[in-house]
């Protein structure tokens, strides 16, 4: 059985965002100490702010210093004509860095930008909306959120998606018909955002099957250590993550260190409980020993990391690859039990598996 590689790159909807697009949004923020420069008259020192999503780069962050003239070039050939530059963070020798001119009071210097779209409560709350087109709303809005995140994975957005994981949670734990259909999305592409949606409507929702009777369990907490399992894969080149095709072993060598970076961004952020943070590190991890980062075997994976490896799996085959088209739900519940079954703990898997009939 071939390693199942889960999430990618761009949702093929979000990423029919122009380029110009996504120059206009982020200059919506602009404070004044950002303007606008051709790509000629970059400088060592400057501090960058690439007009476009990580996606579309090769470097791992949007914002940051240019430490020498190698990454003027790579800036060029991504075919920006201009880029943005904050002159409050540059230090160019020989440049006068203008001073922040003085703002009125009461008025606000930048425009506040959540990464949780306002849609996401609007939909969920939504009394009228029939359970179908709440489900699509909720993962539409889902996806926005969690793209957002993965372009700037900072602590306080953390914290603001942690918020919109929870009105989602909530609504999963209280509305089962809504949650039929959030199992039975038909939208899977093999983008790391859609992707980390999918996972978790699907790893929640076998939670709620498990912990039903329980109050052991923060579900807040647990929802958003599934939809940021894959959070790592920031720091993974951008090329390995979209390339289309299979992987050379150097290329799965980075690809496999993404449950480490993940874990290293949540608790160098601070975010989550010990416990949850493993869902991100062990996500990979299988039942017989066989997955990573390191090998472990049956009780030696958290049970929240073996709940996520299930819903990540399945999510993995029932989504489109540049390489392979994807299963159906049948086919990849019936590859899953007959040629992996050693992966998963079983009774988590037959429980996954009765999540699908109807309410
Ligand atoms: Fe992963």
């Amino acid at each position: 059985m071939p390693e199942i590689i889960s999430g990618g790159g761009k949702n093929a909807d979000l990423a029919s965002e122009s380029q110009g697009d996504a120059y206009r949004r982020i200059v919506s923020r602009f404070t004044v100490m950002e303007k606008k420069i051709k790509i000629d008259d970059l400088k060592v020192g400057m501090y960058i702010i690439l007009p476009t999503s990580w996606f579309k780069h090769p470097f791992a962050k949007n914002e940051f210093s240019i430490s020498e003239k190698e990454q003027i070039r790579k800036i060029r050939e991504c075919g920006f004509e201009e880029v943005i530059i904050d002159t409050a963070k540059s230090k160019v020798p020989g440049v006068e860095q203008k001073p922040p001119e003085p703002q009125p009071e009461n008025t606000v210097k930048t425009q506040s930008v959540t990464v949780v779209p306002d849609e996401l409560s609007e939909a969920i709350h939504d009394k009228k909306l029939p359970a179908q087109e709440k489900a699509k709303a909720v993962q539409k809005h889902s996806i926005l959120m969690i793209r957002n995140l993965l372009d700037n994975p900072s602590a306080e957005n953390i914290r603001d998606v942690k918020k919109g994981v929870a009105e989602v949670v909530d609504l999963i734990l209280t509305d089962d018909d809504t949650s039929y259909y959030l199992m039975n999305i038909t939208s899977h592409d093999f983008y790391t955002y859609t992707h980390s949606v999918n996972v978790g409507f699907l790893a929640v929702s076998l939670a709620k099957a498990l912990f039903r009777k329980s109050m052991a369990h923060d579900m807040h907490e647990l929802g958003a250590g599934f939809f940021l399992h894959d959070l790592g894969k920031v720091h993974v080149d951008p090329a390995i993550i979209n390339k289309p095709g299979v992987l050379t072993d150097d290329e799965m060598e980075q690809m496999r260190k993404h449950p480490d970076m993940g874990h290293k961004i949540l608790l160098d952020t601070n975010q989550l409980t010990n416990e949850c943070r493993k869902i991100v590190m062990q996500h990979h991890e299988r039942f017989n020993g066989m997955g990573y980062p390191k090998k472990l075997k049956g009780d030696e994976i958290h049970l929240y990391g073996k709940i996520c490896s299930i819903a990540d799996v399945f999510d993995a085959l029932t989504s489109d690859r540049p390489y392979r088209k994807k299963m159906d739900s049948f086919k990849a519940m019936k590859l899953m039990k007959e040629e992996m079954l050693e992966h998963f703990q079983k009774d988590l898997f037959e429980q996954f598996v009765l999540l699908f009939s109807r309410p």
